[in-house]
């Protein structure tokens, strides 16, 4: 069968629903009625599990879904094992695995497997993906004239590029990030539907969210500092994490891990970026008031942003706007003015 139309297939089987161990209750469609082509493709999927077998029991569709996407990883001895589903989700699942010889014997990591209905929910893409060059599964930019071709015109093609192309910025964003001192997760590889990078929890389970987990009054105003700390690195690489909150930083140990980042947005090409950036903030502030520290958010991320040097005033997408909300409308307002 052919590749482009492996993710709709995907797509279709994967609307079965998990119970808690991640298998199917309902799978709605019976593999043996599928047509002949796509049941040879499964059928061969089947095969390679002779080379590839993982100790977590998944239901047949996720298991040719984790071969798919996490063979290539088993591959290059960049993982051993799978062992657990520590997060099944709508858009993405996260596994826990063995870490092969690529990174350290008998270690963890963490495998995010993306869905294809991923990019079908990003219905707002374009105000993120504005000024973001798009990339391949290698992470090098997108630039030969049949794939942007593919890309504008959403063929089944294009769209698989779209697709990984959020995936490799998440990957790239991970690593430059972690190169330059942020507390996320160090990315080992990617595969066109999968990230791999280290692992934040123990054997039993992953770490909780920030959004999971009540801190006292100093520890909350300590890793306040340490978010900030990490904006300010996001800045300095010139990033946006764009959806930035209690429910996208891991606490462990005393220590925060901010992962998420599929939707990172350029500081300099998007028009949007200030906006979305006060937004990140404006949510992690929220938080830590309930935690008892207090922050003007829109001060804060004013002079965060200053401190860059870069400019608050940027036009902003309607479509980030709140029309319920006095200072949307008002900032709307100025831009139409002048225009
Ligand atoms: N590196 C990691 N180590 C341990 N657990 C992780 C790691 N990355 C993600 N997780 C777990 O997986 C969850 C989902 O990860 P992430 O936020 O990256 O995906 P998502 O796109 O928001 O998924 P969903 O929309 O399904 O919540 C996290 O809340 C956390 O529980
Ligand atoms: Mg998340």
């Amino acid at each position: 069968m052919n590749t482009k139309n492996t993710y709709n297939l995907y797509d279709e089987l994967d609307d079965f629903d998990l119970d808690e161990k991640g298998h199917a209750r309902h799978p709605h469609r019976n593999p043996k009625k599928l047509p002949r082509s796509e049941q040879e493709f499964l059928h061969k999927q089947d095969d390679s599990a002779s080379g590839f077998k993982f100790t977590y029991k998944a239901a047949r569709f996720e298991s040719w879904w984790l071969l798919d996407s996490l063979g290539g990883f088993y591959e290059h001895q960049w993982i051993s094992d799978v062992l657990r589903r520590v997060k099944g989700g709508k858009e993405a699942s996260v596994y826990q695995c063995r870490a092969g010889t690529a990174i350290l014997v008998g270690g963890l990591a963490a495998a995010k497997v993306y869905r294809p209905r991923m990019l079908r929910n990003l219905k707002n893409d374009a105000a993120y993906r504005e000024g973001r060059t798009d990339l391949d599964d290698e992470g090098r930019h997108i630039i030969r004239d049949g794939d942007l071709h593919a890309m504008r015109k959403r063929t089944a093609y294009g769209e698989e590029l779209r697709h990984t192309s959020w995936i490799a910025h998440e990957f790239t964003s991970l690593q430059a990030l972690h190169d330059a001192g942020a507390d996320v997760p160090e990315a080992y590889a990617m595969q066109k539907n999968a990230i791999l990078m280290g692992y934040v929890g123990d054997g039993v389970g992953c770490a909780p969210t920030l959004s999971e987990v009540s801190l006292d009054r100093a520890e909350a105003s300590a890793l306040f500092e340490r978010v900030l700390r990490n904006l300010d690195i996001l800045l300095a690489n010139r990033r946006v994490h764009g959806d930035l909150s209690a429910y996208n930083i891991l606490y462990w140990e005393g220590d925060i891990t901010l992962i998420d980042f599929p939707q990172v947005v350029d500081v300099d090409g998007n028009r949007n970026a200030f906006k979305i950036f006060e937004r990140d903030v404006a949510r992690v502030c929220e938080y830590f008031s309930r935690q008892g520290v207090r922050a003007d958010a829109r001060k804060l991320a004013r002079d965060l942003w200053q401190a860059h040097g870069y400019q608050t005033r940027q036009e902003v997408d309607v479509r980030l706007l709140d029309a319920d909300d006095p200072k949307d409308r008002a900032a709307w307002q100025t831009q139409e003015r002048v225009r």
